[in-house]
């Protein structure tokens, strides 16, 4: 696996599901972790798996569709950890409907989260980025924001959103070396999609080559890569990781 010792690395939504395991692959490729949720008992169990592991993580309870929280807990990171090379912007929810029922509120509330907290965070960590003229910047989008899916117009916007901002924010930065990628997984089985009928999840799996959801654990060794330095000539592109149902 690649080493990404001496860097630290940023990863919101670190509580469970993917940003979990992702917090937990970048620990054990040497990172050292600043772990943001809501769910602050929660991020206390995933620091302490990774110190058990002999890494080093600290907890930051933040809201990442607040401006002033999100730059003081960056802040806060940079100050304790005295660097910050790796931003994962990983947090995110879901408001399903169809369009005809969607109101303002379901509309607004997975593009708060998805695309505007991650303009947010994306902002803060990059003010030490460009200082230290390294960063790696990662977004969760979604597969859904390369192909649409019916009952979540809000939700594919904010991931189709997220990947006009990566591939924006790494034309941007990109003479600073700092790259930004995205990368879209498919269904994953998480607390995101624990609601879905077993007969949605029977007719979901005939669409996937590989045959099954994915875990967490399949998406993380893609993040672990697009954050080291073997990877710094990727920019600006979106990976799915998704069993092979966007071919
Ligand atoms: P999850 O619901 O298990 O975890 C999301 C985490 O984000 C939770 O710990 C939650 O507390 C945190 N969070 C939500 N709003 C927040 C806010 N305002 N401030 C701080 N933290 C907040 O979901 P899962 O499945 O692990 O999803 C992680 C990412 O992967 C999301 O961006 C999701 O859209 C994306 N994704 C998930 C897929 C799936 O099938 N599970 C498929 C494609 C993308």
């Amino acid at each position: 696996m690649f080493s990404l010792k001496g860097k630290v690395a940023v990863v919101t939504g670190a509580a469970r599901g993917i940003g979990r395991s992702i917090s937990l692959a970048l620990a054990d490729a040497g990172a050292d972790l600043a772990l943001i949720d809501l769910l602050i008992d929660d991020l206390q169990g995933v620091r302490d798996e990774i110190e058990a592991k002999g890494s080093m993580a600290s907890i930051h309870q933040c809201d990442i569709t607040n401006p002033e929280v999100v730059a003081a807990t960056f802040n806060d990171i940079a100050e304790q950890h005295g660097a910050l090379h790796i931003l994962v912007n990983n947090a995110g929810m879901t408001r399903d409907n169809l369009l005809i029922r969607l109101s303002p509120e379901d509309w607004e509330a997975p593009i708060r989260i998805n695309l505007t907290g991650t303009f947010y965070c994306t902002k803060a960590a990059v003010r030490f980025m460009m200082k230290q003229r390294y960063g790696r910047i990662i977004n969760i989008a979604s597969v859904v924001g390369i192909t649409g899916n019916a009952g979540q117009t809000n939700y594919a916007a904010s991931k189709a959103g997220v990947i006009g901002l990566t591939k924006s924010t790494a034309k941007e930065l990109a003479s600073r070396e700092i790259t930004a990628n995205a990368i879209a997984p498919g269904f994953i089985a998480t607390a995101m999609t624990a609601d879905l009928p077993a007969n949605a999840r029977k007719k979901l799996t005939e669409h996937i080559p590989l045959g099954r959801l994915g875990k967490p654990e399949d998406v993380a060794p893609a993040v672990v890569f697009l954050a080291s330095e073997e990877a710094g000539y990727i920019t600006g592109q979106t990976l799915p990781v998704d069993g092979g149902m966007v071919i």
